[in-house]
């Protein structure tokens, strides 16, 4: 049966990137959708693993190296493990992630992403990243972060889903603005840089399906951290992005990864 707020006429994003990661938590409409995607670009779930495992290089990076036991993720996706908050409890055991994502089907999942450490705190909003106000003034979210502390803001794979029309560079200021001296921004997002015709193609996929999709390229994605320090190696191709011994995403190829990736500090 299907929980209440759940469409399966139409396609999600966070079920058909489920489907690329070969997860169970999708419906037809999600696989069908997925499929085409498949059918004019065999190396998507190439890209969506390489983005997944970016999210695990790039948190066990700021808990572990730059010391941050604070997390606000927007655009969670599905639980897949390992979820964010179990690389940044691995680090830091007594880390505090606030998750937030609009999609009703990761909202039934968050009893996985609840599971904190003991000595740590996760929480989970249902809300949209295109309502800062929301997000950032949730009872939920002060009760389990403080925003006069370093935070890493987490928008993996999600940027592409704010076209220009929302206002992406204006949403994102307006989260870096909330946060403490000392934070990080994490963003990844696919590209049409490495393939064009093959990208534009998925985009058009995406919006038959009601979903607002738009890539960008690398000056629009390092745009994104304009004022912030960029850690180096800077905005790199995802599985370029500090790869770790065994990443399987290591040996892609620009065009299969498909997207650009960075972490900046705010001084
Ligand atoms: C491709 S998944 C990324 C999951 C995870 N961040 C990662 O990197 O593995 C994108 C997620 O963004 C969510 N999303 C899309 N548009 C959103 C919006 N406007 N507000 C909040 N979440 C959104 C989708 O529901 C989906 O779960």
């Amino acid at each position: 049966m299907t929980p209440g707020r759940i469409d399966t006429t139409k396609p999600h994003p966070a079920r058909m990137y489920d489907y690329y990661l070969g997860g169970k938590d999708h419906y037809e409409v999600d696989a069908q959708a997925a499929q085409q995607v498949l059918n004019h670009n065999p190396y998507a779930a190439h890209g969506a693993r390489a983005l997944r495992l970016f999210m695990q290089r790039s948190t066990r990076y700021l808990a572990a190296e730059a010391g941050i036991r604070q997390f606000l993720d927007i655009g969670t996706g599905i639980p897949t493990e390992p979820n964010l908050h179990q690389i940044a409890q691995g680090a830091q055991p007594d880390a505090r992630i606030v998750y937030a994502d609009n999609d009703p089907i990761v909202l039934t999942h968050a009893r996985a992403l609840l599971r904190s450490s003991p000595e740590g705190r996760t929480a989970y909003l249902d809300a949209d990243v295109r309502e800062p106000g929301k997000i950032l003034d949730a009872a939920e979210l002060h009760d389990t972060i403080d925003l006069s502390q370093p935070v890493a803001l987490s928008l993996n794979a999600l940027l592409h889903f704010v076209p220009d029309e929302f206002h992406a560079y204006d949403l994102v200021q307006a989260y870096a603005d909330a946060l403490a001296p000392g934070s990080y921004l994490v963003i990844s997002h696919v590209t049409g840089d490495f393939d064009p015709v093959t990208l534009a193609k998925i985009i058009e996929i995406y919006r038959a399906g009601g979903i607002p999709a738009q890539t960008r390229t690398e000056s629009e994605v390092a745009r994104f951290f304009d004022g912030l320090e960029l850690v180096e190696p800077g905005v790199v191709p995802v599985h370029r992005w500090r790869p770790a011994a065994g990443d399987p995403s290591s040996d892609y190829t620009n065009a299969q990864a498909a997207s650009w990736a960075g972490v900046a500090r705010k001084r």
